[in-house]
């Protein structure tokens, strides 16, 4: 059987909560960003459940030696918001991943063509193949800036089946273009909305996350 993208929307009651702050048009630049930040946390924790490494160990307790298991450090943990409006997702993912390194990727959707154009890039040259990479957007919608991201990142040897991508709605041809490029990743969204209007807008969607977090 061919292996197809896996799109979790965890059933939890905060993401649930801070997806609907996030969604009501008259929630304040605010509180917009504290939902954001908060839906940045919890789905994090979701994503990281079966992705970051461990280790078995043995520690001393006051008591006496007892196995255990810890974060393998020699695996890379990196973190890469897609600008601007991944940065507000960025805060509540470290405080799940405190020691992630954090890559930024600016990308500018083109308003009449919906293309992306990208502004900023602080990817290293190459990533250890082994890296465990969390990209940040809150919106998937036509796929282009997912798209466009995901070519960076395998270009410098980041393997799809270690990478997650948080965000907080995605739409159809996003999931569309990634399930048929890249079968092996992993989305953990908010929520999945089944439509994009004319402009490229997620319908109900959450509106500009960019200029609602920033207040633009
Ligand atoms: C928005 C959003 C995604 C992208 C999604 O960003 O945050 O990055 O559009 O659209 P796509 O799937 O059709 O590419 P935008 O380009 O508006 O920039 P911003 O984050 O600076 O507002």
């Amino acid at each position: 059987m061919n292996q197809r993208l896996l799109v979790y929307v965890p059933p939890h009651p905060l993401i649930q909560h801070w997806l609907t702050v996030a969604r009501d048009a008259s929630t304040p630049s605010v509180l917009f960003r504290s939902a954001i930040t908060e839906l940045g946390r919890w789905l994090t924790y979701e994503a990281s459940r079966d992705w970051l490494v461990t280790q078995e160990t043995v520690v001393e307790s006051p008591l006496s030696s007892c196995p255990g298991t810890v974060i393998d450090s020699q695996i890379p943990v990196a973190v890469v918001p897609i600008l601007r409006a991944g940065l507000g997702l960025l805060e509540g993912a470290q405080t799940i991943l405190p020691l992630a390194k954090i890559y930024h990727l600016g990308l500018q959707r083109n308003e009449e063509t919906l293309e992306p154009s990208c502004y900023l890039n602080k990817l290293p040259e190459k990533l250890d193949p082994q890296t465990r990479v969390l990209i940040t957007d809150p919106m998937l919608a036509t796929g282009g800036s997912i798209m466009a991201t995901m070519a960076e990142l395998i270009q410098r040897g980041v393997n799809p089946a270690f990478t997650r991508i948080v965000c907080v709605v995605a739409a159809p041809p996003a999931l569309q273009k990634l399930n048929a490029a890249y079968p092996e990743l992993t989305i953990y969204s908010a929520t999945i909305d089944g439509e994009i209007n004319d402009k490229g807008f997620i319908i109900p969607g959450l509106g500009d996350a960019g200029d609602r977090i920033f207040g633009t």
